[in-house]
């Protein structure tokens, strides 16, 4: 039987094995584990790749939203604007600055939130809303831009963990709002060999308060302004992450390829394939299909050897930690609705055409037989 994974990070990795072990000897011999040079130096690189002047290296993507939020002074009484169709460390991380999140539902087609539906969401306290750029694509910045402007003392961070390389009107996603924040967990766009993050922006001061953030807040060495945290990325993933930066466009683009192919092996099926705005090029972190018998066609699709996955499964204004907020089932139907029909199929870079029409022919297969 065919095996068509939704990973397959070590084809992946032996692609980069020679230049990885280079990067890692380097360390080895400066043994500069902390704060080494490649550090510095992958935050160059990204801030040119994410068109920013600045980028901090931070050990998460959940600490980058984190270190971000403490740098802005968000906290108790502040109310923080996010979607409930997200991986949970979104809204997670503004619950631990103490603010308190306030969901807003997404658009039924592209996944991202509603821009048509924060003003009914935003009060006096609102100091911060996060857009998710969902699955490779943008939401919809100048919207939310717009509306963020009419309130002063309003800024937009945005999460781009899933969208790195994604571009909107020709600028890419990580360019867009006050500050961005990335994630380098292994199965992202750009995966380290562990967990990793950043921090990205244009603003000298936030850049400034970020690093200290990062370090405990520390000015000079033992002397603390703010209580930040340990975020720091150590050096050997920061030349592990360069290494394999090289790449990370022709992923991309394969990434692009494959959904492109299945448009045309899906496009006579009963599933409803990603809806990509025309300014936006996603960069499909994920590839989504809506789909009816989500369950049933997930089943079936395991046994033919195709990976899938749903993401996600439970919006965060139903989640159990979250229940003092007051939210219920039917607060967000286009959230509720994605998380029953939502599947994601395998996209990453390695497939090869066989693979996707594999995948395409155990889809038609489960239609066609019931
Ligand atoms: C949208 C989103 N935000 C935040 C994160 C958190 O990143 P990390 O897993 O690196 O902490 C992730 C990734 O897992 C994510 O997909």
């Amino acid at each position: 039987m065919r095996n068509v994974g939704m990973l397959d990070l070590q084809a992946e990795s032996d692609l980069f094995r020679s230049d990885i072990r280079s990067a890692i000897e380097r360390v080895l011999d400066h043994q500069r584990f902390i704060g080494g040079p490649e550090v510095e130096q992958l935050e160059g690189t990204m801030a040119d790749v994410c068109g920013r002047k600045f980028a901090i290296a931070v050990s998460s993507g959940t600490d980058a939203l984190l270190a971000a939020m403490m740098t802005m002074g968000i906290g108790r009484g502040d109310e923080v604007i996010t979607t409930p169709f997200t991986f949970f460390a979104t809204a997670g991380c503004i619950h631990r600055t103490g603010a308190k999140p306030v969901f807003v539902d997404i658009e039924p087609d592209t996944f991202n939130i509603d821009p048509s539906k924060l003003t009914a969401a935003m009060t006096e306290r609102t100091r911060l809303i996060i857009p998710v750029h969902l699955f490779g694509q943008c939401a919809d910045m100048e919207r939310i831009g717009e509306v963020a402007g009419r309130q002063p003392g309003l800024s937009v961070l945005t999460d781009a963990a899933q969208a790195i390389g994604a571009s909107r009107k020709g600028q890419p996603a990580c360019s867009l709002g006050f500050a961005t924040t990335l994630s380098f967990y292994p199965t992202k766009n750009l995966g380290g060999f562990g967990e990793g993050g950043m921090v990205l922006t244009d603003d000298d001061e936030f850049a400034q308060r970020c690093r200290m953030c990062r370090n405990h807040g520390e000015t000079s060495r033992y002397h603390h302004e703010f209580v930040g945290g340990n975020f720091r990325l150590d050096t050997m993933k920061s030349a592990i992450l360069l290494a394999k930066l090289v790449k990370l466009q022709e992923f991309n683009a394969a990434r692009r390829r494959n959904a492109a192919r299945y448009g045309e092996l899906l496009a006579d099926l009963p599933v409803q394939p990603p809806v990509i705005r025309p300014e936006n090029e996603s960069v499909y972190h994920q590839y989504s299909i809506l789909c009816d018998d989500r369950d049933g066609l997930m089943a079936h699709l395991r046994e033919c050897g195709v990976g899938c996955g749903i993401y996600y499964p439970v919006p965060l204004h139903l989640q159990e930690c979250f229940k003092d907020l007051g939210y219920k089932a039917g607060d967000f139907p286009a959230s509720e609705e994605a998380a029953r029909r939502i599947l994601a199929l395998p996209i990453q870079p390695m497939l090869s055409d066989e693979d996707l029409q594999h995948v395409a022919g155990c889809i038609r297969e489960y239609y066609t037989s019931k």
